[in-house]
């Protein structure tokens, strides 16, 4: 396994000993997407018993959470999750997020709408001063494609199609390079407005309640403008 590999697994130990003493039993996990996320799911195996079931934010983490058992529920019929779980693309010290290089990004920030806490985990190969590095994925209705793309230049990025990629809500993925994200939540709102756009990738709006990321000396917590 390599070295980010080995900080992912860390990680993701770290966000059981963080969630799981805090389960009730009736409550509802929500569970993300991408390798740090499946690291998560495996070492949930053995605690099935300390929560009621589970959301999953793709249709491959729920496959992934049903091999071991773990009830899988529909959105719709749940309220409010007591945590949800997932890695991301980017972060800057507020914990505002890039996410959805696994193209989850839409299913990603709904199932974090309903989150009491939202539990991010990360390796250090994630943590920027300023997001845009990482190109920001934006799904968009197929048919919007290219006049979405002509705006997304207007914001001065240069949007490549993600060609192949469908996503789990039949979209495609545009991921804008160039971008330096000074202000997330301005961003975020102005992608948001335009016509054509399913979701971006930006997480300003709901970001990160705590960060749990993975470093060569161990792993620390973060909470948002506290730095590292
Ligand atoms: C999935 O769409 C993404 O938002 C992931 O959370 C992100 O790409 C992190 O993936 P890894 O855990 O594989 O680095």
């Amino acid at each position: 396994m390599n070295k980010q590999d080995q900080l992912k697994q860390q990680v993701a130990k770290a966000a059981i000993d963080y969630v799981v003493p805090k389960l009730k039993q009736n409550d509802v996990l929500g569970i993300g997407t991408g390798s740090t996320a499946n690291f998560f799911i495996d070492m949930l195996d053995g605690h099935q018993d300390k929560f009621r079931a589970a959301i999953a934010s793709s249709e491959a983490s729920a496959e992934r959470l049903a091999k071991i058992n773990v009830a899988v529920l529909d959105m719709n019929d749940v309220e409010q999750l007591a945590f949800y779980v997932d890695g991301a693309d980017e972060s800057n010290g507020q914990l505002q997020l890039i996410k959805g290089g696994g193209a989850a990004l839409t299913r990603e920030k709904i199932v974090a709408s309903i989150a009491k806490q939202f539990v991010c985990i990360a390796d250090e190969s994630k943590w920027v001063n300023t997001l845009g590095a990482f190109p920001l994925p934006v799904e968009v209705l197929p048919m919007a494609r290219e006049a979405v793309a002509r705006q997304l230049e207007s914001l001065g990025g240069e949007p490549v199609w993600r060609k192949g990629c469908v996503t789990d809500n039949g979209g495609h993925i545009l991921d804008v390079h160039g971008l330096q994200i000074a202000d997330a939540i301005k961003t975020e709102t102005e992608i948001n407005q335009m016509v054509g756009v399913i979701t971006n990738g930006l997480f300003a709006l709901r970001k990160a309640d705590v960060m749990l990321l993975g470093r060569e000396d161990g792993v620390q917590i973060i909470y948002p403008g506290l730095g590292t």
